[in-house]
């Protein structure tokens, strides 16, 4: 039986790439990868659009090593999904496998001053989890969605915070190469929205160094920059957050905004009217509704300032 099976296209071209190997599924669920043929990748994206894949959820952080490998070897391209929330997937099935690391329990290891997170952990609840040890820091991180190994990619940031200046080291799975690696701060090459890791880095997790400051302080902090974002952004909608990054001294928002673009729908995209540099997913659009509202905004951004809007988003292009 073959290894992998591509679902073609009328012209021959590859549409989907299928698992079609019951042994190795087999082998994979024995390393604790749980597979699930065929996902539609929308019910695992905030933004609730994606196409359909074949999918492994790792229980556990060694099955990755094994699964990689066994890819490799049957020439079956991979993929890794964070926590989805900072993603835009197309809407044609996948031409890879995706991945996905599931958080377990013990995702945090203190050791005074210091943390280490795993990856898969949800980068809010791990905030406050340091902050009821006292340690601070990452006040403006808390209402950031997604997992910490998400937000090491992107150096997430917001409220004047970025994860990047907090982190000691990082163990990264380096996907091409097969091996693990504790990987210093200084060598992830942290900037505003983008570190060094290649898109088959896989994240394991990362050690912080926190400020110590008091639970009460940090508690108010946090609600407070908590109703600062609910009065600025579309938290109750179906979005991915800010759709373009903000070029050096700009903000893409009040540009988008100034030109009166807010409201502006395409299928079932909309800008959003609270931030427009959101793009919600309102009335069940497809990703390509969203593709085509970025390039609306790219062309009038270009025209009235000048400016090339850079994607904030990770976009999966097939
Ligand atoms: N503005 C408008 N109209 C809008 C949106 C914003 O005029 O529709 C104005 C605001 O009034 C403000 C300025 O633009 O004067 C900046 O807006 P805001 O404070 O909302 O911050 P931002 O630069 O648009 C950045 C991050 C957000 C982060 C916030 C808060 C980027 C691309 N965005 O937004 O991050 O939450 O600061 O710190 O860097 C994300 O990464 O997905 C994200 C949402």
């Amino acid at each position: 039986m073959p290894a992998f099976s591509r679902l073609a296209q009328a012209d021959g071209s590859c549409m989907m790439v299928m698992v079609n190997d019951a042994e190795f599924v087999k082998q994979a669920e024995g390393w604790g990868a749980r597979f699930l043929p065929r996902q539609r990748l929308g019910r695992y994206t905030s933004l609730g659009v994606g196409g359909e894949a074949d999918f492994f959820l790792l229980r556990r952080t060694d099955a990755l090593e094994p699964l990689v490998e066994g890819l490799r070897q049957r020439g079956i391209p991979w993929t890794l999904l964070g926590g989805g929330t900072n993603v835009l997937v197309p809407d044609e099935p996948l031409r890879k496998v995706v991945l996905q690391l599931v958080p377990g329990p013990h995702e945090l290891v203190f050791d005074g001053h210091t943390v280490r997170i795993a990856a898969a952990a949800v980068l809010g609840r791990s905030v406050m989890e340091c902050a009821k040890r006292n340690l601070g820091g990452m006040e403006g991180l808390v209402g950031v969605p997604g997992s910490v190994g998400g937000a090491l990619r992107m150096n997430a940031g917001a409220y004047g915070t970025e994860i990047g200046p907090l982190v000691r080291s990082v163990s990264v799975f380096r996907g091409a190469a097969g091996v693990r690696e504790d990987l210093p701060a200084e060598l992830a090459g942290f900037a505003y929205r983008q570190s060094s890791f290649a898109p088959d880095d896989v994240m394991l997790s990362v050690t912080l160094e926190l400020p110590e400051k008091p639970y009460a302080g940090i508690l108010e902090e946090v609600k407070a920059l908590n109703r600062r974002r609910l009065g600025s952004q579309p938290l109750k909608e179906k979005s991915a957050g800010c759709i373009f990054k903000n070029p050096p001294g700009l903000s893409t928002g009040k540009m988008i905004d100034q030109l009166g673009m807010k409201g502006l729908r395409q299928g079932g995209a909309v800008i959003s009217e609270r931030h427009a540099n959101f793009i919600v997913n309102r009335y069940q659009a497809a990703a390509a509704d969203i593709f085509r509202l970025m390039e609306i905004i790219q062309e009038r951004v270009l025209k009235a300032y000048g400016v090339e809007l850079e994607e904030e988003v990770i976009v999966w292009r097939n």
